[in-house]
């Protein structure tokens, strides 16, 4: 008997996120494609997470993170309230969408962005809709408002492209919209500001950050949400029972309690980050200033093309990011910033290809 296919249509229908390359462990590639920190987490955290591997792994974990919330009110001048936890940024992605977008709501975001948005969205029934950043980069707050978006997605510093819109554009696009407008800052602490100082004043704001970058923890798996009380009330509910592990919610809560020890790390990457552009821009790549942890560099128009440079760099040694599907940055490269030796090796490998 051929039984029909029990697969949600939209899910048939979609692929899957691509994420960016994890070698082998043993193999000599210098990771410059997922926007990882270079050094390692300070021995706070190491020692808070190897404290925590013990008896009471037996049992569950505090369902709401309230020790990290409470370390997240302490750090950055919020209440617990307004805090949620997630296993990953991305976790709170898709809570965002459970929460706010039913089957055929829209979801928009100014293209290009994060890719993982259209995949939760799909994943949740909802539609999404790429809207084009205006010249310059600005943020289209007009076609956003009109797309009568439920959830608008915006990144600050964008990913791939590193630039930061002005925060005055994200409190309008507050104003104006019956939506509730996501910032992303998972690479916030790399920019010269950041979006908290708005949450008072916007019930309809949401700020997500990770600790996958500036906090060197990608390998722990924590982000935080903050905002309004109300909102986080119902983020609450469709949380997964216990999100965050153990031995996550102790070193998230040690991060959390020595944020100056990580300081050094982002003064160094956003030094090389200056760095490595003006070099490349020295060599005819396009380096548009960015306030990240990478940079969104276009290949000179002679010689290799992006994807040819993709191979041709892993060949040496060097993993970046290429978009493949997106026409809009087929000539371009995401190249992650990393310490100062592994820049000098990268720019070198650079130079044997030009
Ligand atoms: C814009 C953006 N948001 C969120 C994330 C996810 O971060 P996390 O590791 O916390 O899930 C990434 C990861 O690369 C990202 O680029």
């Amino acid at each position: 008997m051929k039984r029909p296919n029990p697969v949600r249509p939209a899910i048939q229908k979609m692929h899957g996120y691509t994420p960016g390359e994890q070698p082998n462990p043993d193999q000599p590639l210098t990771k410059l494609n997922t926007n990882e920190n270079p050094y390692p987490p300070p021995d706070q955290v190491l020692q808070a997470i190897h404290q925590a591997v013990g008896e009471s792994l037996r049992l569950y974990p505090e369902p709401s993170s309230r020790p990290v919330r409470e370390a997240a009110a302490r750090a950055y001048g919020v209440t617990p309230e307004q805090v949620v936890v997630g296993n990953g940024s991305d976790d709170l992605l898709t809570m965002i969408l459970r929460t706010f977008i039913d089957p055929s709501q829209v979801v928009a975001a100014p293209a290009p962005t994060y890719s993982l948005y259209e995949t939760l969205t799909t994943i949740q029934g909802g539609l999404f809709q790429s809207i084009p950043w205006h010249d310059h980069l600005s943020l289209p707050i007009a076609d956003l408002v009109e797309s009568r978006a439920k959830v608008i997605f915006v990144v600050r510093p964008n990913a791939p492209t590193g630039h930061l819109v002005p925060l005055a554009s994200i409190a309008s696009l507050c104003q104006q919209t019956n939506g509730v407008v996501i910032l992303d800052e998972a690479y916030g602490d790399f920019a010269d500001d950041n979006g908290l100082p708005l949450l008072q004043e916007h019930e309809n704001l949401i700020i997500t950050r990770t600790f996958s970058k500036s906090l060197s923890l990608a390998g722990l798996r924590v982000g935080l949400g903050f905002m309004h009380p109300t909102l986080a009330a119902q983020m609450h509910k469709v949380r997964d029972s216990y999100n965050l592990d153990r031995l996550s919610q102790a070193g998230a809560v040690a991060a959390l309690d020595n944020l100056a020890a990580f300081k050094p790390g982002v003064d160094a990457i956003r030094s090389q980050r200056k760095w490595l552009s003006e070099a490349l821009k020295k060599r005819g790549f396009l380096v548009p200033e960015s306030q990240a942890n990478f940079i969104l560099a276009t290949v000179p128009q002679k010689g290799l093309k992006a994807e040819q440079w993709l191979s041709a760099l892993k060949e040496r040694g060097y993993l970046v990011r290429y978009f493949a599907g997106d026409p809009q940055l087929k000539d371009k490269l995401r190249i992650t910033i990393g310490r100062p030796d592994e820049m000098k090796g990268f720019l070198a490998v650079v130079d044997q290809l030009l």
